[in-house]
This record gives structure tokens, sequence and C-alpha cells, in this order.
């Protein structure tokens, strides 16, 4: 009887594995469309939501970037991120590094400065109100091409204080991770940490070379690494993190069944995975709502359920202080 869903939802923990804009709920949607007087191609929220079903990463893709176009002033983006940092904070979570797609704004003439001051603000609201830290990564488009990325690190450089990372997201099928090799020696020169999606919906090659070629300090999904034994054994011995989103890969048809998600399988392969919650407004819930699914159909143990949650921390941004005070907290509330 899964009991551990209950239990990993009181457990402090950390989110390393969400695009802000891929929290956002088809009620806010149509508040900002009102606000900003734009057109959304749905009549309302019911037909928006009946709109979510999805047979492969794409046609999420699809739909996600025209939700964004509603996205606009610093307001909109500090609505939006507050919004999920209470979500998030109502699940346990004290610290969130999140991904926003700044192409996605900037190619409608929203300025990055804008995307970042109305994050930052929402991040300082979240600090005070709710005692949650969190931390940007900013995310390039992999279906552009490498010099639009290079460019878009360019217009961060005066927001360099804000950033703590750069990721790499969208299409992954036919965008290997090779083709940002400059883009990211450019960002780890601006002090910055790199993650990738890889293996998402991409072969284990792709995350060989979110390995060697972009250095990564962590692997966003990793699902299909488990295809290649020399690949899981080099992840286990660098104990490279996964930031594995177990509704994600059933709502993009990663898995064709959450009984068959791996995420047992990469603990017992001694894989530092995490769980998060990806795009929580579009696959069905927010990071509870992962445990939960994941729990129910895989009967994870309470030591399996505090593994994962150590492993967000252990496995985030933080510094190792911070770190440290985190884990005694996990295991103070393990025994409550
Ligand atoms: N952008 C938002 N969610 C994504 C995902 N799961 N994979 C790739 N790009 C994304
Ligand atoms: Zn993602």
């Amino acid at each position: 009887m899964p009991i551990a869903g209950d239990f990993a939802r009181r457990l402090p923990k950390a989110e390393l594995h969400l695009h802000i804009e891929g929290s956002l709920e088809p009620e806010l949607m149509f508040a900002l469309a009102r606000r900003n007087r734009i057109a959304l191609p749905f009549p309302n929220v019911e037909a928006v939501r009946a709109a979510y079903e999805f047979s492969r990463l794409q046609d999420f893709l699809d739909i996600y970037y025209q939700g964004a176009r509603v996205l606009v002033t610093d307001e909109d983006f500090h609505d939006l991120a507050l919004a999920y940092f209470r979500k998030a904070a109502a699940d346990g979570v004290v610290h969130a590094e999140i991904f926003f797609d700044p192409q996605t704004h900037t190619e409608r003439g929203v300025p990055i400065g804008v995307v970042i001051a109305g994050l930052v603000s929402a991040q300082k609201t979240a600090a005070v109100e709710l005692g949650l830290t969190s931390k940007l990564i900013l995310c390039l488009l992999r279906h552009l091409d490498e010099d639009a990325g290079i460019a878009t690190l360019r217009e961060a450089e005066p927001y360099l204080e804000h950033l703590t990372g750069v990721g790499l997201d969208s299409s992954e099928l036919g965008h290997p991770p090779s083709k940002f090799v400059r883009a990211y020696d450019r960002a780890r020169a601006m002090g910055l940490k790199t993650v990738a999606h890889a293996g998402e919906e991409g072969p284990p090659e792709y995350v060989w070379e979110a390995l060697d070629l972009l250095k990564v300090d962590r692997i966003d999904h990793g699902n299909r690494a488990l295809e290649d034994p020399a690949l899981v054994a080099r992840l286990a011995a660098e104990g490279m993190t996964l930031t594995v989103c177990p509704l994600s890969n059933l709502k993009l048809c990663v898995v064709d069944d959450m009984a068959l998600h791996p995420l047992r399988r990469m603990l017992d392969l001694g894989l530092k995975a995490t769980v998060n919650s990806d795009d929580p407004a579009f696959f069905g819930g927010y990071v509870g709502a992962n445990f939960t699914a994941v729990d129910d159909a895989l009967d994870l143990t309470p030591a399996e359920i505090t593994t994962l949650v150590r492993n967000s921390f252990t496995g985030s941004f933080l510094s190792e202080a911070q770190v440290s005070k985190h884990l005694v907290a996990v295991d103070n509330a393990v025994v409550a």
C-alpha cells in the first residue's frame, strides 16, 4: 500500500528541473491574455486543458510556446513565478533551481531584462514570504542555432549576478549537445554552472556529448542513458545528478506506463536520481504529485524516498554549508 507519497510531501526538498513557463496554469494564461489584450486560440480554460494530450515532446512544445505569448511585462513574470513558488512550497520545496527560456520572449520583443526583473522580484518575495530560496538557470533553445544562443548569453551579461547556470532545452532529436560547444565554453567562462536536457527522447550518445563536450554539472532527464551500460557506469562513478520528471515522462510518452518508469532501476544502478515536475501546469502536477504518482506505481520505500530527497540537495548548486543544513532538516523530518 503506497504511503510513501505522503511521506515525500512532508519532507523538505529541492526542485532542480522546472521550466517556469511550464508552470503557467490555464487560469493565469487567460488572466494575462486579458491584461495584455492578447487573443488565445482557445475559448476557455477547459478547452486549454483538453488540448494537453501529447504523443511526443514536439506536440507539447508547440502548445507551450503558444501559451508563453501572454507573458509580456515584468509583472507577468513575477506573478507566474510567485504562483509556482507558492505551489512548490505547499509540497515541501524549500529550494528551487528554475529554468527560463529567454529566447521565447526576446524573439517577440520582450527584453531579457524585463524577464529577469520579474523573476528576481518573485524570488525575493518567495524568500521573505515562504522561506523558499531559489536560483535561475537560463536555458538556450536547441532548435535555434548556436550563434543565437551565444547572442543570448551576451544579452544576459548585465544580469549575471542573478544567474546561476545555463541549460539546454526544446526539441532534442536532431539537435545534439555537440551543436552548442562554443556556447557552453562561453557560459563556463562567465562563471556559470551548466546543465543540459539529454536522453529524454535523444539517444545515449547525446548524454555522452553533454558530459564530454558540454562538461555539464547535471543531466536533465537522462532516461535513455539506461540503454548503455558503459554510460550508466560513468554516470554512477561521477555521482552525476539526473533530474528525472515522472509525470512529464508519462505525458510525453517517454514511458508507456508509470509502472514501467525507470526511477527505481536508476537508484538500484547507483545513479543519483531526483524527482521533479518539469512543466507542472501541462503534465498533471507539481513535485508532490510526481512523488505520489511514482510511489503509487512503484511502491517506493521510505528509504528510497529519503535518498531521492537527499539527492535533490546534494545535486543542487547550493553551497556545501547550505546543503548540510538542509540534510539535517531532512533527517529530522524523517524521524519526526
Ligand atoms: N522545455 C520545457 N519542457 C521541456 C522538456 N521536457 N524537454 C525539452 N524542452 C522543454
Ligand atoms: Zn525539462
